[in-house]
């Protein structure tokens, strides 16, 4: 018999719930009566004790389905140690929720924060399986994270419909993509949409070099352009500033967003017409993608293979196509960013992309 808790943190994505199921059947199939609780709302509801017993047919029919069936909510890591509004201290909270369910090990589907938290947990001896989720795919020691190839497709999906408008009308079109601080979504949907400029958190942009490719392609007699922006791109001026000068700089900004800014510049330096699309949160909604669903459900597999010979303390992660288990200590608090020597960048410059950088 196992006693096993699902925990679902951070911002979600399409294929927590696939993930989910993964584990769950695979443990099913070794444990018939296994015992899976779902602690509702991230690690909120393992600090307050709020959790259900969930049933297999729970697992059912969600391989498709979006978001996830037991909540999420963001608890920074950086207020973990400290106690909430009513003096309570959350890691004990956490530790007694896990020992009153009398728990074999919790399963924890996150990000890089709650990776922070997860390792944390396991420090403090409970034992602890995590899966990477985001669609950032910023989480070190995976090739790929679950939910990102989705909201890639989303992404591309975006940039096509730009495409034909921008076509029409001879305008110059930002697409800003999410991806936090690093680069990976809106490069990977910037090479599949096509996009002209891609601007990426990892190599700060000189918008000089912005407006000679504009030019460039309007000399060429193109009418039109895309930029596949990153919600984090930086100019060159602000990377150069220190946090508190660049926080400070931000918050006295005009521009919702880094799009507007360089939508504006744009605008003024080549006298071109500029629209800004932001998908935003429909990155991260919707179903699964067929790849994500089979990864999600690999990981999910190999989770339960961890719990059944009782090896804790580790993320699931993917390296060379193949499933590996990476000790937590190792992933959290580490960042994985797109190279700007990288290969990818390398080919994608060699297809005439530009990426702000000369
Ligand atoms: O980490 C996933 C992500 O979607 C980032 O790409 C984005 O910056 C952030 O979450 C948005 O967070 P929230 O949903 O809390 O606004």
């Amino acid at each position: 018999m196992k006693r096993i808790a699902l925990l679902t943190s951070g911002g979600d994505c399409q294929s927590l719930n696939a993930t989910m199921r993964g584990v769950a059947k695979s443990i099913y199939e070794t444990y018939p009566d296994a015992e899976i609780y779902g602690i509702l709302e991230g690690y909120k509801g393992l600090i307050y004790g709020n959790y259900k017993k969930m049933k297999p047919s729970d697992f059912s029919g969600i391989l498709t389905l979006g978001g996830t069936i037991i909540g999420t909510s963001r608890q920074p890591f950086k207020y973990m140690r400290d106690p909430d509004e009513n003096g309570l201290d959350k890691v004990k909270a956490m530790k007694s929720t896990y020992k009153k369910l009398k728990l074999d090990c919790i399963v924890i589907l996150g990000g890089n924060g709650t990776h922070k938290t997860a390792n944390l947990l396991s420090e403090e001896g409970l034992n602890v399986v995590t899966l990477p989720k985001t669609i950032d795919n910023d989480i070190w020691g995976t090739d790929m994270t679950f939910g990102f190839q989705s909201a890639v497709d989303i992404a591309t999906n975006a940039i096509d419909c730009i495409h034909t408008t921008a076509a029409s009308h001879g305008r110059v079109f930002i697409v800003e993509v999410m991806g936090h601080k690093v680069g990976w979504l809106t490069l990977h949907a910037g090479i599949a949409g096509g996009a002209d400029i891609i601007l990426l958190p990892e190599i700060p942009y000189d918008i000089n070099s912005v407006v000679d490719a504009l030019n460039k392609r309007t000399e060429q007699g193109k009418k039109f352009s895309i930029l596949a922006v990153a919600e984090g791109a930086i100019s060159k001026e602000d990377a150069a500033l220190s946090k508190k000068e660049y926080k400070k700089k931000q918050a006295k900004s005009p521009f919702p967003s880094v799009s507007y800014k360089i939508g504006k510049e744009i605008e003024e330096r080549t006298g071109q017409e500029v629209r800004i699309t932001v998908p935003g949160h429909t990155q991260r909604g919707g179903e699964p993608c067929a790849y994500d669903r089979v990864i999600s459900s690999r990981l999910g597999a190999a989770a339960a293979e961890l719990i059944k010979q009782e090896k804790y303390g580790y993320m699931v992660g993917i390296k060379n196509q193949e499933i590996v288990p990476v000790p937590l200590s190792e992933v959290a608090g580490k960042l994985k960013m797109v190279e700007p020597d990288s290969s990818i960048i390398k080919e994608a410059k060699s297809l005439g992309i530009c990426f702000g950088d000369k």
